[in-house]
């Protein structure tokens, strides 16, 4: 059948540079990027193997790309999915991130819905050969649920799997379990489209996996820095000033009768000096396109730090919990009570001049993107701000089909591009590494990395990255010959991500302000093979880091400096009615939600409304220690907002005792508020606790309830499912 072996001759040399190629769609499902990250390099990989990747955020997908039937549909559908249909029908590969507790992605809502006919009508996909590889956790409860549930669901409407689902946990090495499957798909996918690529039926398509393919293909940056000058107004000084970005502009402009005051969102992140005057509106518009990590870049909005103390009792543990108050008044932004904020953190100072110094690069210098497809858009916003009254059509800031928004808000200078846009402190991945080889100007420096990287190097680079938990900019360090130019740079290194936070206070007690319990991460490093500094290395985060500081000499954001952050909706809600007794069960940081409640009852109670019962379960190590917002909490057990509060020490007895354990103890009376009054449960804090309070619930069910343990593991998915037990939980 079509066995033209110069049709694959032909195929192979033009999809080698990306031409050509039998079209792979490569759908994610992904909520903090990691998932769209590994489509992208899948892409990377595809057209040595003979396909043309089509890379599509299943929130833009549409049910012509896996049904493949274009007749009936538009011509905008027909012009944009046709080219992404193999001759023998759609081929696809689904990269399906679960997240929560075995949660779909938001952006795989609709395709999940649409999939499994929840919304009424089972879809057809018979055309359709696919392939899944699910991003999950096993320290989640339902390990990698939406790669299964996608699975079945595609089965179900008659596609055929041609490559076994590959299932990565990221309790592991996420990504070598990716690299292992990734390894696994070509050869199957290409007899899949057999006739397509010109290859004789039945034969075993040997692959084309040789010691070239050892490293990820060289990827390459979409835009060039092109240096310019410091913005118009902005003076050296300024650059170095927090308040560039945010309050001081938006006001100014707001007394002026601008731009951000015409804005009913407020002004928005006004990073660079172009881009000050655009509406939070615009911004969003531009960063629509941006993948989900990015488009927060552009989407939040700045804050300042008005009030910042440690609330542990003694610190000699070495821990350390630091309250943080956010002004969030001034930039408009507004949130429900235990609603989740996400805070853009930045490196500290330390880091970003140890990476200029590193490779020679002056932090100073301001530079903008251009690209075919970036430049209009940058053009067409800093058009729009000069357009003076045209500006509040929002079309000017949008994107065209085909042009992407830049990485990150320009003109920027280096050093801020460093600071607030790349993960210098994190662990660098595999992909990263092997695109740092390509760089490489000494051979034994490539050869090392492509080891590192390999599949046979697995242990290697356990040990020396994994194991000491070496950071990129380390990893940069080890390796001296890496030097790639800056638009390479920024384009290879991890974005930095978004940290959320459950906020810890109630707009009703704080109007215009925003608590956060943030825990600080601060302790030393493991040793490092190789590396100079290794006894004084310690693993900060970066985010409890730059809200809080630490011991290692790292300067926070002092009180007063602005602190990038977006708002969340998060599951927790109360019950509408104060009256509706509450379970809440909150040990460490866990505990953040749970005062946000406390607040919302107090200010409630004192506007006249009357209080049901609220039981606080709360657990640290040490009561002289980590028992965290002690005062407030005694004072709410004393005046009724908290009827009844149960501490667990674990580590002041001869055994430990945890919030489970007292819930266990309680369970006569948590039973009454269950069954009797329709109590609502709030669990916050660590997954393995989260398990063990679960299961403490099914037990109680089963002591005080009488049921089976059966029957109380249904009783409390039931609880789970009307919403009346609620778990936020991390690992
Ligand atoms: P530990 O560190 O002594 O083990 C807040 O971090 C509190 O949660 C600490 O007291 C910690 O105890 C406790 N903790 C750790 N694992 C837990 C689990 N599985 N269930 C409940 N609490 C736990």
């Amino acid at each position: 059948v079509g066995a033209d072996p110069k049709a694959r001759a032909r195929r192979s040399s033009s999809a080698s540079d990306g031409g050509d190629g039998v079209p792979l769609m490569i759908f994610f499902g992904s909520e903090t990027g990691t998932a769209e990250e590994y489509s992208k390099n899948l892409a990377l990989e595809a057209p040595r193997h003979g396909f043309k990747p089509h890379v599509v955020d299943l929130e833009h997908f549409v049910p012509e790309m896996l049904t493949g039937e274009l007749e009936d549909c538009d011509d905008e559908t027909k012009a944009r999915v046709a080219p992404m249909v193999a001759e023998s029908g759609p081929l696809a590969v689904f990269l399906m991130a679960t997240c929560g507790e075995g949660d779909v992605t938001n952006n795989a809502r609709n395709f999940v819905t649409w999939i499994t006919g929840d919304d009424g009508e089972k879809p057809t996909t018979s055309k359709l050969r696919y392939t899944v590889f699910g991003l999950g956790n096993t320290g989640y409860e339902h390990y990698n649920e939406a790669a299964k549930i996608t699975q079945a669901a595609l089965e179900g409407a008659g596609a055929s799997i041609v490559v076994k689902m590959g299932l990565g946990d990221d309790d592991g090495d996420l990504e070598s379990d990716f690299a292992d499957w990734q390894k696994t798909i070509w050869a199957p996918l290409r007899r899949a489209v057999a006739a397509e690529l010109g290859l004789e039926e039945g034969t075993d398509d040997a692959e084309e996996d040789g010691p070239a393919c050892a490293l990820p293909v060289k990827s390459v940056a979409p835009f060039k820095v092109v240096e310019v000058p410091p913005p118009a107004g902005v003076t050296a000084a300024d650059t170095e000033r927090d308040d560039l970005v945010g309050g001081r502009a938006d006001e100014a402009h707001a007394a002026s009768g601008g731009i951000a005051a015409a804005s009913p969102a407020g002004g928005g992140w006004l990073d660079s000096e172009p881009m000050r005057c655009l509406t939070r509106r615009q911004l969003m518009a531009m960063g629509r396109g941006a993948d989900p990590v990015r488009v927060r870049w552009f989407q939040a909005v700045p804050a300042r730090v008005s009030a910042r103390r440690e609330v542990r009792g003694k610190t000699s543990l070495g821990g350390s919990t630091a309250h943080v108050e956010l002004d969030v008044g001034a930039a408009g932004l507004t949130y429900g009570t235990a609603d989740d904020a996400a805070v853009l953190p930045e490196n500290p100072a330390e880091a970003v001049d140890a990476m200029c110094a590193h490779l020679g690069l002056d932090a100073a210098q301001w530079f903008t993107l251009e690209g075919d497809a970036i430049a209009p858009a940058i053009a067409r916003a800093e058009a729009a701000r000069g357009a003076g009254g045209a500006i509040e059509d929002p079309a000017h800031a949008t994107l065209k089909p085909g042009e992407r928004p830049p990485p990150f808000p320009v003109p920027c200078t280096v050093g801020r591009a460093l600071q607030r846009y790349c993960d210098l402190g994190g662990l660098p991945s595999k992909a990263l590494a092997g695109q740092m080889a390509h760089w490489a100007e000494k051979e034994d420096e490539r050869a090392r990395l492509a080891r590192l990287v390999s599949t046979e190097g697995r242990s290697e680079w356990d040990e020396f990255v994994r194991t000491p938990r070496r950071s990129v900019l380390e990893l940069f360090q080890a390796f001296p010959s890496v030097r790639p130019p800056l638009a390479e740079l920024l384009h290879v290194l991890p974005p930095l991500k978004p940290r959320e936070y459950t906020i810890a206070s109630s707009p009703l007690a704080h109007p215009g302000s925003m608590h956060l319990a943030v825990s600080v991460l601060n302790e030393p490093k493991p040793p490092a093979p190789g590396s100079a500094d290794a006894p004084g290395r310690r693993l900060a985060g970066v985010c409890s880091t730059f809200l809080a500081g630490g011991t290692s000499g790292a300067t926070p954001a002092p009180e007063g400096a602005v602190v990038r952050v977006y708002v969340r909706k998060s599951t927790f809600k109360m019950p509408e009615s104060t009256e509706t007794p509450i379970v809440m069960v909150g040990p460490g940081t866990g505990l953040a939600p749970m005062r946000a409640f406390c607040q919302e009852r107090q200010a409630r109670a004192a506007a006249g409304e009357a209080l049901g019962e609220a039981l606080l379960f709360f657990g640290c190590r040490r009561e002289e220690e980590d028992y965290i917002y002690r005062d407030e909490l005694e004072a709410w057990a004393a005046s009724g907002v908290i009827s009844h509060l149960h501490l667990a020490f674990s580590r002041q007895g001869a055994e430990k005792v945890y919030v489970q354990h007292r819930l266990r103890e309680q369970g006569a009376k948590v039973w009454a508020l269950l069954s009797e009054q329709g109590a609502h449960v709030y669990v916050c804090g660590a997954t393995a606790m989260g398990k063990d309070v679960t299961a403490a619930l099914a037990g109680i069910a089963a002591d005080h309830g009488g049921m089976s343990a059966a029957e109380a593991t249904a009783y409390v998915a039931k609880l789970e499912k009307d919403h009346r037990l609620v778990q936020e939980l991390w690992s």
